[in-house]
């Protein structure tokens, strides 16, 4: 017989879809359905993770011609990414409605192909950094429908406490994806030569004190002075504490990631121009929120945690603090003290 590992090939690996079929065992009512979601959703991401990887080659570069709901410029890729995630999960049976960054309206799944669920999701984050090559990801979180009948804007605008699962997709120096269903994070690296998530990080989670800011500090003249406050003691700490390191990706999904790994906080915060901030509630924080509290970390809005912010439209945006406990609970003493 052949020995596995004289082909250095696992035999027994723990794929993400098998990871969610044995999730799935916990509840003896469950359909399978989250499941088959689930791995339509997969297969966009997978073939996202291929465009982006030979992006240049297959001429994806450049504008399509169009402009987004937030009037910022589309690119091909975000284009492609869209549909791919439009794609796979309205043909999934298991949706009722979806909620894209790309689409102005919610996007009614056709009846004969109707589940339970809704997703929303930004199928192509950081699409400024996709030029230079730097990290990009798409970002997923997932809602049972709960009226009767017809999809409601109630089913819709839940508040992300009422998330089923959510995720992110990395499109990094490798692919992983970072899912939890609410029962802890798990972080899955894409083996290409076999097409699979394989589980590299399980029970992923974030320190209670990192040593590492991140936020665009271009914007520090539109600060409040709390936030100012707490940026300037990241830089001179008091009691002859070293100062934290700075970074700064430009993607969500990069700088959120590297928080999780590493400890520290993520913030893009309201400025006096912008009052609710930059990223959208429905489908970039309330996905990021809900992993970093699966992780024992916190995002907060500066006044209510993400996840109980109950939206009134699906394109509303949110300041938000995230990252880890004792860093975000301080950003957050430092600007009730000085801003209140
Ligand atoms: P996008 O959805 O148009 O890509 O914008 C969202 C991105 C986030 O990934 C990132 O955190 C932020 O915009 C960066 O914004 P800024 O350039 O203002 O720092
Ligand atoms: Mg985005």
């Amino acid at each position: 017989m052949a020995d596995s590992k004289q082909y250095g090939i696992e035999t027994d690996a723990m794929t993400l879809q098998r990871f969610v079929l044995q999730e799935q065992r916990r509840y003896p009512d469950a359909t399978g359905d989250l499941t088959n979601l689930l791995t339509s959703l997969l297969t966009a991401v997978k073939a996202i993770s291929s465009a982006v990887r030979k992006a240049g080659l297959a001429q994806l570069y450049g504008m399509a011609g169009t402009t987004n709901v937030q009037d910022e410029e589309v690119k091909k890729l975000d284009v492609l990414s869209n549909e791919l995630m439009i794609n796979m999960l309205s043909s999934s049976y298991t949706t009722c409605a979806l909620v894209s960054e790309e689409n102005k309206d919610v996007i009614q799944v056709d009846a004969s192909h109707q589940g339970k669920y809704i997703v929303a999701f930004d199928p192509l984050d950081g699409s400024s950094n996709i030029d230079c090559l730097v990290s990009i990801g798409t970002i997923f979180g997932i809602w049972r429908k709960t009226s009767e009948g017809d999809v409601a804007m109630s089913d819709v605008l839940q508040s992300g406490r009422k998330m089923v699962a959510a995720g992110y997709a990395l499109y990094g120096s490798a692919t992983m994806v970072v899912l939890s269903t609410g029962h802890g994070v798990n972080g899955f690296m894409l083996d290409p030569s076999l097409g699979e998530f394989i589980l590299t990080n399980p029970n992923m989670k974030c320190k209670s004190r990192g040593k590492v800011y991140s936020l665009n500090e271009g914007y520090g003249k539109k600060w409040s002075k709390g936030l100012a406050e707490y940026i300037r003691t990241r830089k001179d700490p008091a009691d002859g504490k070293p100062p934290y390191g700075q970074r700064y990706v430009g993607s969500m999904v990069a700088d959120v990631h590297r928080t999780l790994l590493n400890g520290g906080i993520f913030m893009y915060p309201a400025t006096s121009e912008a009052p609710k901030g930059k990223l959208r509630l429905l489908y970039e924080c309330n996905p990021m929120a809900f992993i970093m509290e699966q992780a024992g970390g916190i995002a907060h809005t500066g006044k209510v945690p993400v996840l109980d912010l109950v939206p009134e439209s699906i394109h509303q945006r949110s300041p938000i603090f995230i990252g880890s406990k004792e860093d975000v609970e301080e950003c957050l003493e430092t600007m009730k003290k000085f801003d209140e």
